[in-house]
């Protein structure tokens, strides 16, 4: 699909989206709490729409969301004004965005490059706006590794992907890998569909990090 069909394709998405907030909750509340509950800083949240991972974030986070669709954004806005943190969202491309390097202490992302026409474009321009020392943290959606469901995920792939824009039988972590990032932590969940990463900027060793650590004198 093209840009603009996967934005019309979101557009139709967004109230259902928005109605079914309450299940979202239930399902992948204690992922997005899990990974985005220690965000720091200036954050981005690409592709954010409906603003959904916005409470899982800390009070004293500064973020700003971006998507493509303006009917996903009206809701995160909505959204911002009910809570504490400090937000703003902007309607933006994922794959170009028009921020300067090095600008967010966190990135985040979620159930987003299924979705994406360049998922390894995306991630790297995460990589890109992510200051030296900051994190990328991806809750993503993918193949099973449950043979009888991945095999179900494969056959019915075309189908979702023209009704839903979304590649559901994807492998996130190749996406990760090919894109750069350098993987700190990363773990599959609920039979091999969910996939959680913790990264760090391409140019970071994750070595160097670990054995700065160690050395610190706060352990
Ligand atoms: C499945 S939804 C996920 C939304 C939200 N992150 C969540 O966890 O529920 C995918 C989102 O990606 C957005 N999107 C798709 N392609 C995009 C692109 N190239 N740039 C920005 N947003 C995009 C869609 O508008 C939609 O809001």
């Amino acid at each position: 699909m093209s840009l603009e069909e996967i934005r019309e394709a979101y557009a139709e998405c967004a109230p259902w989206m928005e109605r079914l907030d309450w299940l979202d909750r239930r399902l992948t509340g204690r992922y997005r709490r899990e990974l985005f509950g220690d965000a720091s800083g200036q954050v981005l949240d690409v592709a954010c729409g409906t603003g959904v991972n916005f409470p899982y974030l800390p009070s004293d986070v500064e973020v700003v969301g971006i998507d493509i669709s303006p009917e996903m954004l009206a809701r995160a806005q909505d959204r911002l004004e009910g809570l504490a943190v400090d937000g703003t969202v902007r309607r933006m491309d994922a794959q170009n965005l028009a921020f300067d390097d090095d600008s967010f202490d966190t990135v985040i992302s979620s159930l987003s490059t299924c979705t994406f026409p360049e998922p390894v474009a995306a991630l790297e321009e995460m990589d890109r706006v992510c200051k030296p020392g900051g994190q990328i943290l991806l809750f993503e959606h993918g193949r099973s590794d449950v043979g009888p469901l991945a095999r179900f995920q494969d056959w019915y792939a075309d189908a979702h992907y023209a009704t839903a824009g979304c590649r559901w039988n994807q492998e996130p972590l190749e996406l990760v890998l090919q894109s750069g990032l350098s993987i700190r932590e990363a773990e599959t969940r609920a039979l091999g569909i969910v996939t959680l990463v913790d990264a760090r900027p391409s140019q970071e060793s994750v070595v160097d990090t670990v054995r700065a650590r160690l050395s610190s004198p706060e352990g």
